[in-house]
């Protein structure tokens, strides 16, 4: 471990990602249930999606190129990483957290590893941690990672099409350390949450909260697939990105209109499409990769930064806006000058 002796800004210094080679359209999922292209599309933007391509791998495993890719794009190696943050609600095994297997891939005995189970806001969260701990010198270089595999379980049938269809396999990485040049940096981070609604998008089994935890009769009723009350979920999120997005550009101090890049969370391009609006921030500005990789949760922001890192819509000096809603309820938002 490499302490941090200084307590300057923190910052995004380098992003990555992967996502498994295997590609899912929409017309594939029509042949395993009563769903269409069409319904799809028009509900949700999706087009396709990626799934994992043999049963073996875990949301570490995606998360091992993402992270090469993100040290790389920092000019950092591994033994340069400090602590490791991992959110996944899509952990490998129930325990220990995904971090550990991830530090383990890379190399890195010793190196700390956080997992945070934040769903859709779990790279959000996990950026305030991240920053908390670079500004206060207790890391120097933190790898943030949002790594999903969703494939291995949604329910590919009839009784799941309405989650089933919206979700994907996916990680993002990113690299945060102290900032090096004038101006740049996290400028702002807000996170909410709200439990009221912790059933209205949950997996309710296997559970603590139940004596045994899984028995063959959940298994029967599909409870441990996710179960969503998706036009809740929607209402919500339409209005909590907008409000959290509007109070992180105030304490940045910047207005929506000196946004040059909005990367917001992926599960709904009309969602997306509502919030923009609220916000009048144009489309051309927004990240929008949900018709090719659906919902991967907590890697949707890291995904999306660094192929629009990549493809050239940010770069040094971007005011970058993130925000997410999701499971839990949970959501958050962040301002960030790369
Ligand atoms: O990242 C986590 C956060 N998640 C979200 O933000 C998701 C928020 N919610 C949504 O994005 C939308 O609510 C959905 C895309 C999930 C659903 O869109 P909707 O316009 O709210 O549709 P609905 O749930 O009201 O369903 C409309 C109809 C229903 O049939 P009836 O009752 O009208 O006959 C559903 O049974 O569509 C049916 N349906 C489907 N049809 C074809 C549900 N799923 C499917 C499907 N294919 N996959």
């Amino acid at each position: 471990m490499k302490p941090s002796t200084t307590t300057s800004a923190s910052a995004i210094l380098g992003v990555g990602h992967h996502v498994p080679s295997k590609v899912v359209t929409n017309h594939d999922l029509a042949k395993l249930m009563n769903t269409s292209d069409e319904w799809i599309v028009q509900r949700s933007g999706i087009k396709e999606r990626r799934f994992i391509e043999h049963s073996g791998i875990g949301a570490s495993d995606l998360a091992v190129p993402a992270s090469n890719m993100a040290l790389e794009h920092a000019g950092l190696s591994a033994g340069d990483v400090d602590a490791i943050v991992f959110a996944t609600l899509s952990p490998d095994h129930n325990f220990p957290g995904s971090g550990c297997f991830l530090g383990d891939k890379l190399g890195l005995p010793g190196v700390p590893a956080l997992d945070v189970r934040n769903q859709c806001s779990g790279f959000l969260y996990g950026l305030s941690i991240a920053d908390a701990w670079v500004r206060a010198g207790v890391y120097r270089h933190v790898l943030l990672v949002g790594s999903e595999v969703h494939s291995t379980g949604i329910e590919l049938t009839d009784r799941g099409r309405d989650v089933a269809v919206l979700f994907g396999d996916g990680a993002g990485a990113a690299i945060i350390g102290p900032a090096t040049r004038p101006g740049q940096g996290i400028r702002s981070i807000e996170l909410h949450a709200d439990g009221s609604g912790a059933k209205e998008l949950w997996v309710e089994a296997p559970a603590s909260a139940y004596a045994p935890r899984l028995t063959a009769e959940m298994l029967v009723e599909g409870k441990h697939f996710p179960a969503m009350n998706g036009k809740q979920v929607f209402r919500w999120a339409t209005e909590k990105m907008p409000e959290v997005s509007r109070a992180v550009l105030a304490r940045a101090e910047l207005t929506a209109a000196e946004v040059d890049l909005f990367v917001p969370h992926q599960a709904n391009l009309r969602i997306n499409q509502l919030v923009c609006q609220k916000l009048g921030i144009p489309e051309a500005k927004t990240v929008a990769n949900i018709e090719k990789y659906g919902n991967t949760t907590a890697a949707t922001i890291p995904l999306g930064l660094s192929e629009a890192w990549r493809e050239g819509r940010c770069g040094a000096g971007s005011h970058v806006l993130m925000a997410a809603f999701g499971s839990g309820f949970t959501w958050g938002g962040a301002v960030v000058t790369l």
